[in-house]
């Protein structure tokens, strides 16, 4: 017998005993790799901080360092735990400046002497500025990789189709510049978890087929133009359990049917994308759902289908922000899973059934925004003991319970917002004490609040929404501590004095359209602050100096005399924006403007303010508008302005008694995009630059940095409405009745994107430029009562978007060119006092035609003001808009709250675009 058979046993016990015997320690060179990777970690503080533990002792042994992993036996390091796990909430902005431009940093390779590396977490570090590892695709035996938040710079190096064993590959923000390809994820067949959200993925060219081993996939934010799994193989993914695509808008498509094959998934998101027409039955196929977003598809519509009821499993509904249509579905009731319920934004109709009672899990019910009327009574209400978030604004509806019902739920979000639950304050409230967020604006609540609405504002509320009521009587005098941070009261019948102390949170009061009168107290910790149009009268108290955390001060539309405090300049200084129109201020701008350094919008229009523009205000860099229109400001216009007011957008200085030139630095200000100089003794010529305004001379949009935030908060919304640029649509010159002689100059059409051009009521002459054609977005062009002669440029028919034109009072000779955009304006007033002009529309034939008959010539209003309507709206947006989103601090919401905030703002926003449709439909109505 062969003595090694004997052996076998005993050598394969050795070798047993070997591998399972507990190894002391790390092993040397690990250990040495680790110590590099940590000793170069210098770009990434938070990763640093979390290493500092590690080698401390001259031999400690590395595997119980936090965060390493080493295999029991073998010693290896398998996993490298680095996560940090209390990331801000966001990092603050990449700061350029301290790094030297093209040092790249990498993060150091000697990790690779980890060859048995598993599990790798650098999750949540800042690594802003330092190349994705370039070395990954050598960590062969990976399973696990995670590096999300960590925003590295240049590109995946291809080595990474070499881990092909990875399970879970976590990339959600890894890396800020665009990605070049994902072909290698061909390689991955094991995958199960993948997370691409926050890629930019708008260039790449995503595999359709991609993995059938995913259980999760994740691909949201990412700019994808296109659903990522073609329906084709969607039979396939019978292991998906997540999707979740939502922030993808330029996912124009409708619902592919590929979706409803995958028969495993759980939960589902496609919201705030731009999925378009309806919710097909086969959705209720998808019997494992728990939770399906579908929200804010800007078109998605029809009716919603009823087989969702078979979804038993559903916990999460979302279908707000769509175009859906029909009653409230009453098979809900059938999910009594769900917890909860959006079908906000919507088109839906008719009553709540009383059987949404019988969802008593429910904790957040959203159906604001749709045309919901009827009632809510005890039987819809008593069985939902969990409900916390209850939102009904802009509906019909009524809660009708007794007086002395008792609510079986605490709510922290209560937005009742224009619904019918007036006119006297819900009594059931007063035993709501966990309320976050109260809106009840535009109720018809009447009379004097009952002393115990105002105490449960003390407890937890921190919004509390009341405007637009017909509430009286006075504001109570507030203990020092509350949690209120925004009181809004505008449009109610409140007076008398303001009350001496405000709550030390409270950082936003809003007191617009009521009866305030007298003094303004002292108030050192509010924020923001509107009181336009109440009965102030008298000075400005100096009171107000001492509001020294004041961001936003609108005082507009009061009857305040005598000057503007000096103090104002001195003692603001974080002060943002200014409001002081519509007053009876007399005097000069104090010099201290110009302490005001952070001062965005300074308007102070409509008053008896005199003197001229103060040289101090050159300080004041970040001033974005400027309005003194209305007052008796005299001097000349500086020249300064251009250059040092560099963030100017608009300018309004119209109707005072500026004398002078207009300067030629003006032109300097990339950003102008509104001049408005009307009514004024400006002589000289019109400077030969001023088409060189790069603001108004861009076609598409201009990004406005000051305006940009309020447009970034406004699209998260998701909907095209919210789109919307302010910047896009106010861009106009406005010099009429002055004393400008000389030409109109050459280069005009450079400023294709202006939408309005007035230069009537002065002495120009010349002939009209022929590039004026150029001028596509012209909306309207007055020309009149100057002394221009020669031919009215055929090129005028190229102006699309002209709507309003008048040319009369000049020496304009010849035919009236046929300006087809213009047959609502077939208008011959258009062109009186024009002796030689002749020809359609006019009665006069010119002598070598026949002319035909045009129909009656009507009477048309001939209104001068053909920006006017843009700048109320745009007082509306910035007054009202800008006011409401100034916060002191940064304020973190989580989901819910955010949710909820987002739509006081938008009922706000709604409004302001409400006014402006009626503007609009008004100018239409005009033409
Ligand atoms: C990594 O760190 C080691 C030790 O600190 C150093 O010698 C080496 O040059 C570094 N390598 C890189 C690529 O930075
Ligand atoms: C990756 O890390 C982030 C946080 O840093 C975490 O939220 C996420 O769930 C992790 N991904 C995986 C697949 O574990
Ligand atoms: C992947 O690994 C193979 C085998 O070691 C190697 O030949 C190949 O070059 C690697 N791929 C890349 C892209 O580095
Ligand atoms: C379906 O998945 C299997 C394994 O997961 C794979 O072999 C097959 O090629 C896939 N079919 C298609 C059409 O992608
Ligand atoms: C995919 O779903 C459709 C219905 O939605 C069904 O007709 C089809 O048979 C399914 N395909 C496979 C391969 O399961
Ligand atoms: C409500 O939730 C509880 C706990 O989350 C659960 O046990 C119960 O089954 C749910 N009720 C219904 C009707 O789904």
């Amino acid at each position: 017998m062969n003595p090694l058979l004997l052996l076998r046993p005993l050598l394969s016990w050795c070798l047993l005993a070997i591998l399972f015997t507990p190894t002391s320690g790390c092993l040397p060179h690990e250990r040495a790799a680790l110590l590099a990777f940590g000793a170069g970690m210098n770009y990434s503080l938070t990763l640093r901080a979390r290493l500092s533990s590690w080698g401390r002792r001259a031999h400690d042994d590395c595997c119980s360092w936090p965060g390493v992993i080493c295999h029991p036996t073998t010693g290896y390091v398998i996993k490298l735990k680095l996560r940090n796990s209390n990331p801000p909430p966001d990092y603050p902005p990449a700061d350029d400046n301290n790094a030297s431009p093209r040092q790249v940093r990498e993060i150091n390779s000697s990790l690779l002497a980890l060859t048995e590396l598993r599990y790798l977490d650098l999750s949540s570090h800042d690594f802003r500025g330092v190349l994705f590892p370039q070395f990954i695709g050598s960590f062969r035996k990976l399973r696990y990789l995670n590096l999300s938040f960590s925003h590295f710079a240049g590109g995946i190096p291809p080595q990474i189709e070499n881990l092909s064993r990875l399970r879970y590959l976590d990339l959600q923000f890894a890396l800020d510049p665009h990605v070049d390809t994902l072909n290698w994820l061909a390689q991955f067949s094991s995958l199960q978890h993948l997370d691409l959200s926050g890629l930019d993925l708008a260039l790449t060219n995503v595999p359709t087929t991609l993995l059938g081993s995913l259980k999760v996939l994740r691909m949201s934010e990412c700019g994808i133009n296109s659903f990522p799994i073609s329906s084709s193989v969607a039979y396939n993914f019978t292991s998906l359990i997540v999707l979740d695509l939502s922030g993808n808008p330029s996912l124009i498509s409708v619902l592919p049917e590929g979706l409803w094959n995958l028969s495993s998934l759980a939960h589902l998101d496609l919201s705030f994308c731009a999925f378009r027409g309806g919710i097909p039955d086969a959705i209720g196929g998808l019997s494992s759902l728990t939770y399906l977003y579908l929200s804010f598809n800007r078109d998605l519509e029809g009716s919603i289908p009823g087989s969702i009821a078979r979804l038993q499993r559903l916990e999460e509904l979302s279908l707000g922000g769509n175009l859906l249509t029909g009653n409230f579905p009453s098979w809900i009731e059938q999910l009594t899973s769900l917890t909860t319920l959006d079908l906000s934004e919507n088109r839906l109709h008719g009553f709540i059934p009383e059987s949404l009672g019988k969802l008593c899990n429910l904790t957040e019910l959203y159906l604001h925004g749709n045309s919901f009327q009827g009632a809510l009574s005890k039987v819809h209400l008593d069985n939902l003991t969990k409900l916390e978030v209850l939102d009904l604004s802009s509906n019909s509806l009524n809660i009708s319970v007794r007086k002395d019902w008792i609510p079986p739920f605490q709510l922290e979000i209560a937005g009742f917002g224009s619904c019918l639950l007036g006119p006297s304050f819900p009594p059931w409230l007063q035993h709501q004490t966990r309320i976050i967020l109260l809106d009840l604006s535009d109720n018809e609540i009447a009379g004097v609040l009952p002393d115990w609405a105002w105490n449960i504002s003390y407890f937890t509320i921190e919004y509390l929404e009341l405007s637009d009521n017909n509430i009286q009587g006075k504001l109570p005098n507030f203990p020092e501590h509350t949690n209120l941070n925004m009181l809004r009261l505008a449009y109610n019948l409140l007076e008398g004095p303001l009350p001496d102390k405000l709550p030390v949170e409270l950082s936003t009061l809003v007191l617009d359209s009521n009866y305030f009168s007298d003094q303004l107290p002292v108030w050192p910790y509010v924020c923001n602050v509107s009181f336009s149009n109440n009965n102030f009268t008298g000075a400005i108290s100096s009171s107000v100096c001492q509001w020294i955390m004041l961001s936003f001060l609108d005082l507009s539309s009061n009857e305040f005399s005598g000057e503007i405090p000096h103090c104002l300049g001195e003692s603001l200084n974080v002060l943002e924006r200014l409001n002081l129109d519509n007053n009876l201020l007399s005097g000069e701008i104090p010099t201290t403007i110009g302490f005001l350094t952070s001062l965005g919008t300074l308007r102070l229009s409509n008053n008896g303010l005199s003197g001229g523009i103060p040289p101090s205000l050159q300080n004041c860099s970040k001033l974005v508008l400027l309005d003194l229109s209305n007052n008796k400001f005299s001097g000349s216009i500086p020249t300064w302005m251009g250059e040092k007011l560099s963030s100017l957008a608009f300018l309004k200085l119209g109707s005072n008694h500026f004398s002078g030139y207009i300067p030629q630095q003006l032109a300097h200000s990339g950003k102008l995009q509104m001049l408005d100089l009307p009514h004024n003794n400006l002589s000289g010529t019109i400077p030969p630059n001023i088409w060189n305004f790069s603001a108004m001379a861009s076609t598409s949009q201009v990004r406005n940095e000051e305006l940009e935030y309020i447009e970034l908060e406004l699209i998260t919304k998701g909907q095209e409405l919210y789109y919307l640029s302010i910047s896009d649509l106010i861009r106009s010159i406005d010099l009429s009745c002055n004393n400008l002689v000389g030409e109109i100059p050459e280069g005009v059409g450079h400023l294709a994107g202006l939408r309005n051009l007035n230069l009537s009521m002065n002495h120009l002459n010349g002939s009209i430029p022929q590039q004026l054609g150029r001028m596509e977005l012209l909306e309207s062009l007055d020309l009149s009562n100057n002394e221009l002669s020669g031919n009215i440029p055929e090129s005028l028919s190229a102006l699309h978007s002209l709507s309003h034109l008048n040319l009369s009072y000049n020496n304009l000779s010849g035919r009236i060119p046929f300006l087809q955009q213009l047959t609502s304006l077939d208008d011959p007033s258009i062109y009186a006092g024009n002796p030689g002009l002749c020809g359609s529309p006019i009665s006069k034939l010119c002598s070598n035609t026949k002319v035909n008959q045009s129909g009656e010539p009507h009477e048309t209003e001939v209104h001068r003001e053909g920006s006017e309507w843009l700048w109320i709206w745009i007082s509306i947006m910035l007054g009202l808009v800008m006011g409401f989103w100034t916060f002191c601090g940064i304020l973190f919401f989580n989901k819910k709250w955010r949710y909820a905030y987002f739509h006081i703002a938008d009922s706000l926003y709604d409004r302001v675009l409400l006014r402006l449709e009626l503007l609009l439909a008004h100018l239409r109505h005009r033409n």
